[in-house]
């Protein structure tokens, strides 16, 4: 297949690796899976990608992976054509896209976009192609700046945008060159991931992009300063779920109109309490009368009760929070019960299925 180069048709996401959980919130969903804004996350990233002209998407996973296609399936619904190719062993990031290297029909010229799988992000992803042509660069990278970048790949580049050194993960200060990280978004020519070695494993990151650039390729960076999140822990999810719903974060599969809130179908909610700043509110739940839920998720079956205020907070499926507890940037696993007038703060995570007695918990004084 041999295409309009400004225009990529084909995308590789990567949705595998060892901490694809949400642990130990979602036991047995891997982290693309868990709603966010009401839909796997997976969804939006599927969903930005058709809206920007690709068709065919090969998902490369690793793990559970066999909760995506009873989900997705061949993508038609989506209006695309959606594969499935599942390591036996996580071959890494690089080992990954080579693994599926035999499904695109790409010509060895054409662009193909990569997608790191945790990602939420508006990046314009035309915008990333177009780069791509106009540079004639092997890869393209979208590079998005952070004020602490040590948890990430760190990308310099000269005064033309082109790569100079890649530093997945710097460990010493004199590493820390930058403010530009890898936006976890990148267009490869094809020929590029035909070259990766097949069979073992591979960090895109530490080995491909140190690799070329040390043999002269053209890498291109692309900073973009639009939202961008890595949804890596469980506050990340809850803060880009409630983006979604505000829509500060653009994704075409948010189910409904974005604001304040967003109420699934079938949940149940008291008349007087209050739903604000991004809350989602996830099928078959209820929120009890006078309780106040701002820029929280409360997934599938949960019971927020009468009283209650959450903030910032993650509820667990099925999981239960007493009369008049007070949450605030916690998270509360499947299936827990969290007692009634508990108070509960500050990066607190109550496993799945735990049991916390009424009036057990809290942090402000007595009075
Ligand atoms: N199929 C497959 N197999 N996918 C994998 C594997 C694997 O063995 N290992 C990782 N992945 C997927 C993950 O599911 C995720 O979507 C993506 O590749 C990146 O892996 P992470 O484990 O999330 O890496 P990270 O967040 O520490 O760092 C990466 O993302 C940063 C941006 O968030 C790097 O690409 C950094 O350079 C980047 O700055
Ligand atoms: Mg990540």
């Amino acid at each position: 297949m041999t295409q309009d180069r400004t225009q990529a048709q084909e995308a590789i996401l990567l949705v595998g690796g060892k901490g694809t959980r949400l642990r130990p919130l979602t036991v047995n969903t891997p982290k693309p899976m868990v709603p966010a804004a009401g839909v796997p996350f997976l969804t939006h990233q599927l969903a930005r990608a058709r809206a920007a002209g690709v068709e065919h998407i090969v998902l490369a996973t690793s793990y559970l992976a066999e909760v995506f296609e009873p989900h997705f399936g061949d993508g038609s619904s989506m209006g695309l054509h959606l594969e499935y190719v599942t390591e036996e062993e996580p071959l890494g990031t690089g080992g990954a896209i080579r693994n599926v290297a035999s499904r695109l029909r790409s010509g060895s010229d054409d662009p193909v976009l990569i997608f790191n799988g945790d990602i939420l992000t508006g990046l314009d992803i035309r915008g990333l192609v177009t780069t791509h042509a106009r540079s004639g660069a092997d890869v393209s990278l979208h590079l998005t700046r952070v004020e602490d970048p040590r948890a990430f790949g760190l990308v310099p580049t000269d005064e033309h945008g082109r790569v100079t050194a890649f530093l997945e993960k710097p460990q010493t200060p004199e590493e820390i060159v930058t403010d530009q990280i890898n936006a976890g978004a990148y267009v490869f020519r094809r020929s590029v991931i035909d070259s990766i070695p097949a069979g073992r494993p591979v960090s895109v990151e530490r080995e491909t992009f140190p690799d070329l650039l040390a043999t002269g390729a053209h890498l291109q960076g692309m900073v973009d300063s639009t939202y961008w999140l890595d949804l890596g822990t469980p506050h990340a999810f809850v803060r880009g779920s409630a983006d979604l719903v505000l829509g500060r974060a653009p994704s075409p599969a948010v189910p409904g109109r974005c604001g304040d809130r967003l109420v699934l179908p079938t949940a149940t909610v008291a008349a007087d309490a209050k739903l604000t700043g991004g809350t989602v509110v996830g099928a078959g739940a209820v929120i009890g009368a006078g309780a106040r839920v701002s820029g929280s998720t409360i997934l599938d079956g949960a019971v927020v009760a009468a009283g209650a205020v959450v903030t910032d907070s993650l509820v667990g499926a099925r999981a239960r929070v007493g009369e008049r507890t007070v949450l605030s940037h916690a998270v509360i696993g499947d299936d827990a019960v969290i007692g009634a007038d508990n108070e509960l703060r500050d990066g607190v995570r109550v496993w799945c299925e735990a049991t916390l007695p009424a009036g057990s918990i809290r942090f402000s004084s007595d009075q």
